[in-house]
């Protein structure tokens, strides 16, 4: 639990937006979290709100075993704001009219201020009173009337309770989405919501994420001992910093190399985490031991399988060898625990690849998950906070099974070296173009076919390197990049002149769905 003092409470009632309620809220500097509409009562008055946000959700609250709540949230002495469905079951449990018209509201609407009396409600300040403002809808059911000691504070077309407010009580409910970028004063209406209805003041800053995380750190591990797997990549590394910050050597970091990495990538970790930050690293190469165990496998999800056995088996091994430590820390990102917590009800199967097996239960260690409030691009904001370089923040995502389902075939020495040199061409074109942090991944496969080339006077027979670069936000969609000609001339030309092996190059035009990043 945290210690903030500002914080808000999302009740999810199953909208594919409610994440981006609580990243507006964190936007504006505001702690929030999400629970399931379901969260108990009393839960629900130990988190201590300083306001409650009701989102919108695909039912109607007609509807047999439709999401609902308590009435009593809207007695917390907190103010609440409903939105789209937040706002129907919030008329509907306190005395108002919900029906179904005949016409959806779908889309981009004009919405018009109404006044209280005195002026639009506090959650409109700073919109022009007399002019229409764009918002977007996506709702069936809309409100007829008002719950006693409601008022209309704005109407549409469709919708003559668009907004509504219980100035008095501090509750509000708008039909529109004010967290969707289609509702351009969205941000402003949520801001009113914190600043001036809740009177918040707008604390959460990555440092005092940092000194808090830290002292919580330092409490709960007393003087015992932490482990941490470290991949290279921007979450682990950023528990490992905070743990080193917290409890210095007390906090060992496993980083296990299976020959699968990117070009150096293992060097550069040793050096930095242990030469640099002076990390309490253990460094174990483990490249052969994988590659021993891949030989022959072609099949991609038993490459999958192998790779993360073994690495559990070594993670094991390695701290056995430390001697007791308690907990082991992991970097579960806010994201992975709401989709597992979320709507579908509080069960927490986190993504498999994200943690490290049944180890935590096998070698009875209590897990520690410093980043598992927050989003992604927060996990980054930390790591700058604690100095990591931007080489590591920025990194594009790299699978844990490395390399390995990128060679598509058998994994041999020889084909690793030839895709690793491939790859690292990529990412230095990519890199000096300007675009590595533009792209979402950019990165070289090695094809299990050979065609006929020229070089010289010599007719060739050799691999085929296919080029992969997507655009995309979360990995779930991506569409294959436009990368400029010059770009693609540049590293077709060098990894034909410099990789030996590879006599063509390819690019790959495929978007997800249907096709996927990785071509294993
Ligand atoms: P796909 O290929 O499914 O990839 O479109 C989506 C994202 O997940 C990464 N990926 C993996 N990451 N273990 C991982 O840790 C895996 O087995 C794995 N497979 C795909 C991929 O790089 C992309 O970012």
């Amino acid at each position: 639990m945290s210690l903030q003092t500002e914080k808000i409470l999302v009740l999810d009632f199953g909208s594919q937006t409610t994440q981006l309620i609580a990243r507006r809220v964190r936007e504006l500097k505001v702690y929030c979290e999400i629970h399931p509409f379901n969260w108990p009562l009393e839960e629900i008055r130990a988190f201590r709100p300083s306001g409650l946000i009701l989102s919108g959700g695909p039912a109607s609250v007609y509807w047999d075993g439709a999401p609902t709540a308590s009435t009593e949230i809207f007695e917390l002495g907190c103010p609440v704001l409903g939105i789209c469905y937040g706002m129907q079951l919030m008329a509907h449990l306190l005395g108002g009219r919900v029906q179904r018209p005949d016409k959806r509201e779908y889309g981009r609407v004009q919405l018009n201020l109404l006044s209280l009396g005195d002026g639009p409600a506090p959650l409109f300040r700073g919109l022009a009173p007399g002019e229409p403002h764009t918002v977007w809808m996506s709702h069936g059911d809309r409100i007829e009337a008002a719950p006693p000691g409601f008022l209309a504070a704005a109407e549409s077309d469709n919708a003559p309770l668009a907004a509504m407010a219980d100035v008095e009580r501090r509750l509000y409910g708008v039909q529109f989405h004010p967290e969707v970028a289609h509702t351009p004063d969205g941000k402003l209406i949520l801001g009113n919501f914190l600043f001036q209805i809740c009177g918040l003041k707008g604390l959460w800053t990555m440092e005092n994420f940092v000194q808090s995380t830290v002292s919580e750190l330092k409490d709960r591990i007393g003087r015992d001992r932490v482990i941490c797997g470290l991949s290279g990549g921007v979450d682990s590394a950023v528990v490992a910093m905070l743990l080193h910050r917290a409890v210095g050597q007390q906090a060992v970091s496993v980083f296990v190399d299976n020959g699968l990495l990117r070009h150096q990538e293992a060097e550069q970790v040793v050096s930095l985490f242990r030469d640099r930050f002076g990390l309490n690293l253990v460094f174990v190469q483990a490249g052969e031991e994988f590659l021993g165990r891949l030989k022959g496998v072609v099949e991609p999800e038993q490459k999958r399988k192998i790779i993360g056995n073994l690495f559990i088996e070594i993670f094991e091994r390695e701290a056995k060898k430390l001697g007791q430590a308690k907990y082991l820390a992991q970097g579960t990102l806010y994201p992975d625990v709401i989709e597992s917590v979320s709507f579908k009800g509080p069960s927490a199967t986190i993504k498999t690849h994200h943690n490290v097996g049944g180890l935590p239960e096998r070698m009875n260690l209590s897990l520690i998950e410093p980043l598992r409030e927050l989003f992604k691009d927060e996990g980054r904001a930390v790591g700058r906070e604690l100095g990591l370089p931007e080489e590591i923040i920025n990194r594009q995502p790299f699978p844990g099974p490395g390399l390995a389902i990128r060679i598509l075939g058998e994994v041999t020495p020889e084909r690793l070296k030839i895709l690793r040199q491939a790859d690292h061409i990529v990412t230095e074109e990519i890199r000096m173009a300007g675009l590595y942090e533009r792209v979402w991944q950019s990165f070289a496969v090695l094809l299990p076919v050979k065609t006929v080339g020229v070089m010289g006077d010599e007719r060739t027979y050799e691999n085929v390197v296919a080029l992969r670069s997507v655009d995309s936000l979360d990995a779930m969609t991506a569409d294959w990049t436009r990368l400029p000609y010059e770009v693609l001339g540049r590293i077709s030309n060098r990894i034909i002149n410099e990789v030996g092996g590879v006599n063509r190059v390819v690019f790959d035009i495929s978007s997800k769905p249907p096709a996927t990043i990785e071509w294993e």
